[in-house]
Formats: C-alpha cells, sequence, structure tokens
C-alpha cells in the first residue's frame, strides 16, 4: 500500500519539489502518493509550485496565532487526508509535544547538518563561518525537541574550496534533493525498519 504524505513548507520548496518529482515518474512512485502540501504561511512560493503538479494545497496561517490553537486546526484540517507521515521541507515553525505525539514517528524532517553537531536555523551559516571541509545533511524523525529525532540516514557534502555562503548553500541543497527522496523511500517502503533490525 503506498504511504499517503502531507509535505509541510514554509517558504520556497525547492525540497518539496524535489519530492513531488520523485513521487511523479522517480523513485517514489512506487511507495507514496501525495495528499496535501500545506503551509503555515499562505504566501509561501512553495504553494503555487505545488499547484502546478496537481497536488491539494492548503494554508493556515500560524502568525498571530497561539501556538495550541494553531497546531488544533492543522490537526483537525489534516483528518480527512487520512495521511500517514508528513514530511517537513522548510517548515520554519516548531512542532508542540501535543502535535508529535498526534502523529507519533511519523512525521520526518530534513536538517542541513549534523544534527548531532549543530540543531536550529542557520546550519549553512555555521557551516560556512567555521570554514568546515564537510557537512553532513541529517533526515531524522521529529520528536519532542528540536532536531533531535532518530536519524534514519545522513549524506556528506563536500564544502572544500567553497568560498561564498551561496555556493555552500548551493551544494548543500543540491544533495539534499536527492538525497531526501532517498531517505524517505526507505521508510516507506519499510526498508528503513529491517535495517533497524538486522
Ligand atoms: C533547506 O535547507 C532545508 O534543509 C531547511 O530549510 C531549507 C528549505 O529550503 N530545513 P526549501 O524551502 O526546501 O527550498
Amino acid at each position: 500500500m503506498k504511504k499517503r504524505i502531507a509535505i509541510f513548507i514554509s517558504g520556497r520548496g525547492s525540497n518539496m519539489e524535489a519530492i513531488l518529482k520523485q513521487v511523479k515518474d522517480g523513485i517514489l512512485k512506487d511507495v507514496c502518493e501525495v495528499a496535501l502540501v500545506f503551509s503555515n504561511k499562505p504566501a509561501a512560493k512553495g504553494l503555487a509550485v505545488a499547484e502546478k503538479y496537481g497536488v491539494p494545497t492548503a494554508a493556515i496561517p500560524s502568525k498571530g496565532k497561539n501556538r495550541a490553537d494553531f497546531e488544533r486546526d492543522v490537526i483537525e484540517l489534516l483528518k480527512p487526508y487520512r495521511v500517514d507521515y508528513i514530511v517537513l521541507a522548510g517548515f520554519m515553525r516548531i512542532l508542540s509535544p501535543l502535535f508529535v505525539r498526534a502523529y507519533k514517528n511519523r512525521i520526518i524532517n530534513i536538517h542541513p547538518a549534523d544534527t548531532n553537531q549543530f540543531k536550529g536555523v542557520g546550519a549553512y551559516e555555521w557551516a560556512f563561518e567555521n570554514k568546515l571541509a564537510e557537512t553532513k545533511i541529517t533526515v531524522h524523525f521529529v520528536d519532542e525537541g528540536v532536531d533531535t529525532g532518530p536519524i534514519i540516514a545522513q549524506r556528506a557534502v563536500d564544502l572544500r574550496g567553497a568560498t561564498t555562503l551561496e555556493e555552500v548553500e548551493k551544494r548543500g541543497l543540491k544533495v539534499e534533493h536527492q538525497f531526501y527522496s532517498e531517505a524517505l523511500k526507505k521508510v516507506f517502503s519499510g526498508e528503513f525498519n529491517r535495517q533497524k533490525q538486522e
């Protein structure tokens, strides 16, 4: 059975688009379908991109709302879509324990650093300022902390010779776009759980 997923975004949605492509005719084609692209920002550029792919979209503004009210509304909105997994792709809002518990072990995030080394926003800036020769993209389950959940997979980005922040981001995003779908495939096909048990 294909997994039903909702992708959560807040901005341009380049990771979302990479996933939509793989669902359409790539490595995610047989393992999942995108039930919804959701944004906490109605003006997020990625929503228009999702529409181009013919995917249902919805937005509930988080601005000016308290976290509990916002999340209750999102949980209500999601119900009829019956999603198996929530895939965070540049979703810039921290989810409270209330929300995380409602989708326990079913929320996945991509973080552009090794979560053991750097948590929170500004990971590419951190890699650039510290002149790292390499950074690691991490795909992980979301738990009740910020970037603390169990790691699904990591992939290195070679940063040697990257002299600007833009170059660091460019190299990182190129890896993110390929790697996120590969990691998702492992989870949706059951391969990730099998690996853990071996
Ligand atoms: C990516 O670097 C992602 O890892 C981080 O936020 C950025 C989102 O970019 N969480 P996009 O919206 O997917 O283009």
